[in-house]
């Protein structure tokens, strides 16, 4: 059925990260540097400066995942002038694995099927977000008591402006599944391979700097790392 894999645990990449994190302020940038170079599209602030993609690969119900979220990713990106430099990618699939059954995948998650179900929904969402309300969505039931809990995921959508009917219905169907596989895919594709969650990949690079500089201060890490004049709320 499933294939064989280390076993990973969705606070592997932390571990060895918080004794580093102390000496990484001055991050070697050259290699976030070489990857904007490909990267043309233009900031909405003011010179052609490429946008910061931020990757996130995750966990719905990993605490440490969750932590990133609630404690660096939303409170960077919506601090405007700097979520103004940002491009986020979620991806919600982490350790997760995946087995094709007929024109169906099954998820097999690490904290269980109300994390894969929370994925799935993630993954909706990330994929029908119209207006822009995607973060704020998902930090808002990160953020919760119980990220899993329905009631409070309709409560969120709604906030965020999503229509919960087509999120809901995306989750429980073959969209949702299709998506969710999608994130299997991105999720496998990296490299190197992710070793626990959260892994994030900025401008195409990860490494043990940029993860634990993101991890502990992720708007310094935006701001050194943006092209353009720095924003105004950039810490100095
Ligand atoms: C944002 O990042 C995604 C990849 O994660 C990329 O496909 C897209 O072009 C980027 N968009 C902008 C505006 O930089
Ligand atoms: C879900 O959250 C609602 C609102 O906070 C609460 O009333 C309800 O008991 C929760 N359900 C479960 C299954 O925990």
């Amino acid at each position: 059925m499933f294939a064989q894999r280390l076993a990973l645990v969705c606070l592997v990449a932390l571990l060895s990260l918080w004794t580093v994190s102390g000496r990484v302020r001055k991050i070697n940038h050259a290699k976030l540097d070489r990857a904007e170079e490909t990267n043309v599209i233009q900031s909405s602030e003011d010179d052609a400066a490429p946008l910061v993609n931020v990757e996130l690969y995750y966990e719905t119900l990993c605490p440490y995942s969750r932590a990133f979220i609630n404690q660096q990713l939303y409170p960077t990106w919506s601090t405007a002038s700097v979520g103004a430099i940002m491009n986020v990618t979620m991806v919600p699939y982490g350790n997760a694995q995946e087995a094709q059954d007929g024109n169906q995948w099954i998820f097999t998650c690490q904290h269980g099927p109300k994390e894969c179900s929370a994925n799935v929904l993630t993954a909706c969402a990330v994929n029908l977000d119209q207006k822009n309300g995607l973060l704020g969505f998902i930090y808002c039931f990160e953020n919760s008591d119980d990220p899993s809990n329905s009631t409070i995921q309709q409560k969120c959508a709604n906030v965020a402006g999503f229509d919960w009917g087509q999120l809901s219905n995306c989750a429980a169907g073959q969209q949702g599944n299709t998506f969710e596989h999608l994130m299997a895919v991105k999720t496998d594709a990296l490299n190197p391979p992710h070793k626990g969650v959260p892994w994030i990949v900025v401008n195409g690079v990860h490494n043990d700097e940029i993860q634990a500089e993101a991890v502990s201060d992720l708007i310094q890490l935006v701001c050194d790392t943006y092209t353009g004049t720095r924003p105004k709320d950039c810490p100095p």
